[in-house]
Formats: structure tokens, sequence, C-alpha cells
């Protein structure tokens, strides 16, 4: 059991959260919803609010890795998030390379590997040299995988699949026979990933929006109100906590 108390204060009045360090969900992905509605809240630009779930991805990386999770996958921007106006859309892609470059040295000690899902060819090129800076350095550590969906779309993954799956069936290196539901998640970007066990999105939206969409089968999801830069270590403490109380059937009968 991993006790989570924020003080002991808290711990006296019954605040604890107790987790079972034994069930501690392997793979976690997270749409990090709620940061435009964060800023207007604020009468602040909606940028500020994805600085802000930056922050966030901060404390909950360190946090995921101080509890025993082992992969974590963050929708960082999505095939359909093109559509955005261009400055939100430019915002977004400088944020990522100031994240890459500030934090890579800090990943790198802490053993965290970086790897990314999503079509980065279409990213700007300053950001796939960020990326391949980042693999390159980490690719060797063994600490927590941090996974970013980038120009990700579920279903943009799944045809890129069938379409490795039918190049390698076309020059005779494995048959048609040989595509299961096991195999063909070797031709998807998640290659080597487990599926998630978890999936959570704040901000109150109830919906998928084209994440993960293969490997969701029998994900648990949670959802909660409270916008992703509001998103706090004990958010992450409750879903993990309801996680391990739901009854994980994969089908069968338990
Ligand atoms: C959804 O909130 C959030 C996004 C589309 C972008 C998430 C990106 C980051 C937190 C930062 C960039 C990533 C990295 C890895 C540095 P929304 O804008 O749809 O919020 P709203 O629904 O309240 O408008």
């Amino acid at each position: 059991m991993i006790s989570i108390f924020k003080s002991n204060k808290e711990e006296s009045k019954g605040n604890n959260i107790v987790l079972d360090k034994e069930n501690i969900p392997k793979h976690i992905a997270i749409i990090m919803d709620g940061n435009g509605r964060w800023a207007k809240e604020r009468n602040l630009p909606r940028t500020f609010g994805h600085k802000a779930g930056v922050e966030t991805i901060r404390k909950i990386l360190k946090e995921c890795d101080k509890i025993g999770v082992r992969y974590l996958t963050l929708y960082a921007f999505s095939t359909e998030n093109w559509k955005r106006p261009k400055d939100e859309v430019s915002a977004l892609m400088k944020l990522l390379v100031e994240y890459l470059r500030k934090e890579l040295e800090e990943l790198n000690k802490n053993n965290v590997v970086v790897r990314s899902i999503g079509d980065i060819s279409k990213l700007p090129k300053i950001c796939q040299d960020e990326l391949m800076a980042s693999y390159k350095k980490t690719k060797n550590n063994t600490g927590v995988v941090l996974n970013l969906a980038l120009n990700y779309g579920g279903r943009d993954e799944i045809i890129y699949g069938i379409k490795k799956a039918y190049e390698k069936i076309q020059k005779g290196e494995i048959s048609i026979d040989d595509i299961d539901d096991t195999t063909f998640g070797n031709f998807l970007y998640t290659e080597g990933i487990p599926d998630p066990d978890l999936i959570i999105r704040p901000s109150g939206e109830q919906r998928l929006s084209n994440f993960l969409l293969w490997q969701c089968a029998y994900s648990e999801f949670w959802y909660s109100t409270i916008n992703w830069p509001d998103f706090k270590e004990e958010d992450l403490h409750k879903a993990i906590y309801d996680y391990q109380h739901r009854n994980r059937r994969f089908g069968g009968i338990k």
C-alpha cells in the first residue's frame, strides 16, 4: 500500500487516500482538456491556458514516476487541432519546443524516456528536431515513458497501421493470416507500449475525441470537471484510487 497524504492534518481529518501499490495502472493516458476555459475564466488569452497546462504536465509526470506508473501518454495535439486559429497552433508548437529545450536535461536526469505517437512529419521542422534530440538523448533510460501524442488521431493511426501491414503482406514478409488483434498493435504508433489501463479526461467533457481508439478497448475511464491547468497530484490519486476499485473483467467473469 502507498499512503498519499497531503499533510498529517489531512490524514487526521480522514482525507487520506491509500493506494494499493500492487495495482498501480501501468499506463495512464490523459486528454489534457480545459486549458481554453481555464484562461477564459481569468480573462486571459487561450494560450495562457496552454502554458499553465505545461506546468501541470511537469507535476503529473513527476507524480506518475513517484507512484510507479510506467507509461504516461498525453494528448498534446490532435489531427483535428490544425483547425484552430493559426496563432494558437503556433503557440502550441512553440510551447512544445520550449518544453523539450527546458526540460530535456531534467527529464534525462530523472531517467524519463521521451516518445511520441502521431505523424510528426507534419509538425514544424524545429519541433521535429527537438523531438529527435529528445528521443536520442533518453532512448536508453529505464524510467517512466513520457509518450506525447502529436498530430495524433486514432482513426489516422488505424489507417496508418493498415497500410503498414498491407505493405508487409505485399512484400511477402508476412501473410494475411499473421494479422490478429495482438499482432496488429505492432503496426500502430504505440508499438511496444501496453494498452492504457486508465484514461483520464478533465474539464467535464466525456468523450474520447479520436484518442487511442484501438488501444482503449478495455481501458477504464475517469472524468473530472477540473480544467487541466488546475489538475493536481490529488486528482491523479483520486483517479488511481477509483481505478483500483473497478472490477476489470476484460469480457470474462470474476
Ligand atoms: C485542450 O484544451 C488542450 C490542447 C488541445 C493542447 C494541450 C497542450 C498543452 C497542455 C501544452 C503543449 C504540450 C506539450 C507537450 C508541451 P482546449 O484548448 O480544447 O481547452 P477548452 O476546451 O477549454 O477550450
